[in-house]
């Protein structure tokens, strides 16, 4: 099977020029940093309990048991075979990997032709909002004895994914009676939190209601797609063990100490030196494949509540090498890249002008894919696009935007991919998520939290007289109300 490969020859200085590009000797001086960050990402990965205190029990799961693997593929058929529709609730992490894995490793359309789904499920994505019309459209058209439901929430507790859930789970108690409850499997945290509880109490009702799959211990929700969504790849029928097959090459390939030879750590590498010294504080993901774009969104998750920080880390290691970290409140850093997701060829229509002529704060990254599932020969003989291929043009039109950015000094890379297999894309996600952990210990933030989530929140929950809440967060809130003076709202 063909690797992935990535072409970073754009990043550099003999590409982009001085100003814009890394060299050599900025790659020299980041060696003690880059060896340090390595050791120390090793060391936690080697020890379990500190993979799951802190947050990195995920590096774990290209290995899953083959068992488990099966039982879930078992419950993927059952569901595929009964039921015309699944409607997965969830957001964030628990949301944007199933969404990606869709949109990549589906055929197109998939939900409206019963062929292209070779008969299985329409599978509808809610509880990703809160804006009432998606649901309610959704609720008047289905029926609810061919739906099944999938819950999906770590903690049990997001508002999104848990009104959607109430709202959904009415409406079988309403249309399908009592043992509506067998329609529902429930992914979320094995002890804690209020949808836990109700698996629970359901299941003493009634062991064949309220399924659930648990979430393993120190898997975040955005480093969780090869955990809880593995469900939904049973139902859409991917080979779960090819995408985990294609994550663990990754991983073994990103697990070499030769930098040149590790993408995800030199990937991360580059970022940070454009981000550091050369002002690139925008980090756009652009595959050339229009259904690649979820994964750039699911990106976009991934790098933004990893390594967006307040506070640096502050490490603590007693004895025998345990870890525990916790913001610094000396140390605030504010860093992170901000990523944005886009792609080709759509947004050379849009967002490429300002990659090119607007300001030269970005480092762009591409993904190609060498081989599409099909293919359109454009007819006729007469015209410059005559006899031509659209996976030529595809691969064209990738090849002269990173002229067009490098004639402008702007830097870019090149992740190339042989095809979109699930193979190909587990080792895509793991690439990702094996590069922002490392860039995570080079900012030395954790990039395992997402803290600043939590503000809108406790607002939310304040609001909604939600017992139990901190005192000085309620304080906090009554304090500092939003300023909403009339003169301005014109
Ligand atoms: O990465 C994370 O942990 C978060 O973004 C969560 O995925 C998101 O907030 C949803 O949380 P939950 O699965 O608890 O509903």
């Amino acid at each position: 099977m063909p690797d992935i490969k990535f072409d970073f020859n754009n990043m550099f200085s003999f590409s982009v020029g001085k100003a814009h590009g890394v060299e050599d000797s900025d790659l020299e001086a980041m060696s003690k940093d880059v060896r340090e960050a390595e050791e120390h990402l090793v060391k936690i990965i080697a020890d379990s309990r500190n993979r799951v205190k802190l947050g990195l029990e995920w590096t774990q799961l290209p290995l899953q048991d083959k068992k488990l693997i099966k039982e879930i593929q078992i419950l993927g058929n059952e569901i595929s075979e009964r039921y015309d529709n699944v409607i997965s609730l969830g957001i964030g992490g628990s949301y944007l990997g199933l969404k990606a894995a869709q949109d990549a490793l589906c055929p197109p359309y998939y939900n409206e032709f019963s062929a292209v789904r070779k008969g299985g499920p329409r599978i509808y994505f809610e509880g990703n909002n809160l804006d009432p019309d998606t649901l309610s459209v959704l609720l008047e058209h289905l029926v609810p004895r061919k739906t099944f439901v999938i819950v999906i929430s770590k903690s049990g507790e997001t508002t999104e994914a848990k009104a959607a859930f109430m709202v959904v789970e009415e409406w079988l108690k309403e249309h399908v009676g009592k043992n509506y409850g067998r329609q529902i499997v429930a992914i979320t945290d094995p002890e804690s939190g209020s949808l836990r509880s109700k698996v629970n109490a359901e299941q003493e009702k009634d062991e064949q209601s309220f399924r659930s799959l648990p979430l393993l211990k120190g898997v975040g929700g955005r480093f969780s797609e090869l955990n809880m969504g593995l469900l939904h790849l049973a139902i859409i029928n991917v080979d779960i063990q090819e995408v985990l097959d294609g994550a663990k090459a990754m991983g073994r390939r990103c697990s070499k100490e030769d930098l040149t030879k590790n993408p995800a750590f030199l990937y991360a590498v580059l970022h940070n030196i454009l981000y550091r010294n050369k002002g690139k504080s925008l980090a756009i993901l652009m595959p050339f494949s229009e259904t690649l774009k979820s994964t750039a969104d699911w990106y976009v998750q991934l790098l933004a509540e990893s390594l967006g920080k307040k506070y640096a880390r502050k490490v603590q290691v007693s004895s025998g090498g345990k870890e525990d970290w916790d913001r610094d409140p000396k140390n605030i850093v504010n860093v992170g890249r901000t990523p944005i997701s886009c792609r080709g060829t759509n947004d050379l229509h849009s967002i490429q002008q300002n990659n090119i002529e607007g300001e030269n704060n970005k480092v762009i990254t591409f993904i190609r894919v060498d081989k599409f599932r099909q293919d359109l020969k454009i007819p006729g003989k007469n015209d410059i696009l005559s006899g031509k291929r659209y996976s030529e043009l595809i691969k064209l039109a990738q090849e002269a935007t990173e002229w067009a950015l490098v004639r402008e000094s702007r830097p870019n890379c090149t992740i190339i991919m042989p095809e979109i297999s699930p193979y190909h894309w587990g080792a895509l996600l793991f690439f990702f998520e094996l590069a922002t952990a490392f860039e995570g210990e080079l900012l030395e933030v954790n990039a395992f939290d997402q803290p600043g989530v939590e503000g809108y929140k406790n607002y939310m929950y304040f609001r909604l007289n939600k017992q139990g809440m901190p005192a000085e967060i309620s304080q906090a809130i009554k304090n500092n109300p939003l300023i909403k003076d009339e003169k301005y709202i014109i």
